[in-house]
């Protein structure tokens, strides 16, 4: 019932003639039928680009973060109205390079979800613990804690198109990643976190998507447990091949 999602995070690469090359050589690599949603989210500066070079194709196109106000005195920020006027779908939120480098928080998380599903952007939320924190076995502390003040006051009834990216920081650019059972025990706790702040029934249809050095040779045994509908992939969805590889491998 839950629609697997293979969404590409091109982070800080790639100008407008690169996003158009990757495009044109992505696109004939690709079922016109998916059985997965695919989305890009390539930099601002990119997104007007692969927006007009995806056009009639089902690939949807994600930003990378956004402010959770409409407009005002911003220095840099882009909003959701933003988004949405380009033709924008997706958006990511609280990625951990985020969180990490520019402050983001539980509770700015929780203020761009709103905004994000008030505008109709289907919004990504990323979650994830640190290395110290799994060794010290506070995994399921850290999930908690970023899903009960992330999803903290949201209306079931609007959370219909919520999407949990899992994406422990240790495996993110690191060449190492989850075993699928690490992430299949990780995405069955946020399950339940969910089911208790929102709904069990939300809690049933949200896609939850593992990320952390997802490649072409592990995104079929990482991708298809129970409570795993897809990947966010960094490193390899740069390459047109190797992320045509992935979503043939995790849609299977
Ligand atoms: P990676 O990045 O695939 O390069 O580990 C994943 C991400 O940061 O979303």
């Amino acid at each position: 019932m839950r629609k697997p999602l293979i969404a590409a995070n091109w982070k800080m690469y790639k100008i407008p003639a690169e996003a158009t090359a990757f495009t044109d050589a992505f696109l004939p690599l690709i079922a016109s039928k998916q059985k997965a949603e695919i989305v890009l989210c390539p930099s601002t500066t990119s997104l007007a680009a692969t927006i007009e070079a995806t056009k009639g194709t089902e690939v949807r196109i994600g930003a990378q973060t956004m402010h959770w106000l409409d407009n005002g005195a911003y220095t840099g920020e882009t909003s959701p109205i933003m988004l949405n006027a380009i033709g924008v779908t997706h958006v990511l939120i609280g990625h951990s390079e985020r969180r990490q480098y520019f402050n983001e928080t539980d509770e700015t998380v929780n203020l761009k979800l709103k905004s994000a599903l008030a505008h109709k952007l289907v919004p990504i939320v990323c979650v994830g613990e640190h290395k110290a924190e799994r060794e010290s076995g506070k995994t399921n502390d850290v999930l908690r804690q970023q899903i009960t003040v992330g999803l903290q006051g949201i209306d079931p009834a609007a959370a219909t198109s919520l999407v949990i990216a899992y994406e422990p920081v240790w495996a993110i650019g690191t060449g190492l990643t989850a075993t699928p059972q690490i992430a299949e025990d990780a995405h069955k706790f946020i399950r339940e976190q969910i089911a208790e702040v929102l709904s069990p029934a939300i809690a049933a249809s949200t896609r939850i998507l593992y990320g952390g050095s997802v490649k072409p040779d592990n995104a079929a045994s990482l991708c298809c447990l129970e409570n795993i509908d897809g990947a966010l992939v960094g490193g390899a969805s740069l390459d047109p091949t190797s992320f045509a590889q992935i979503i043939a491998g995790a849609s299977i």
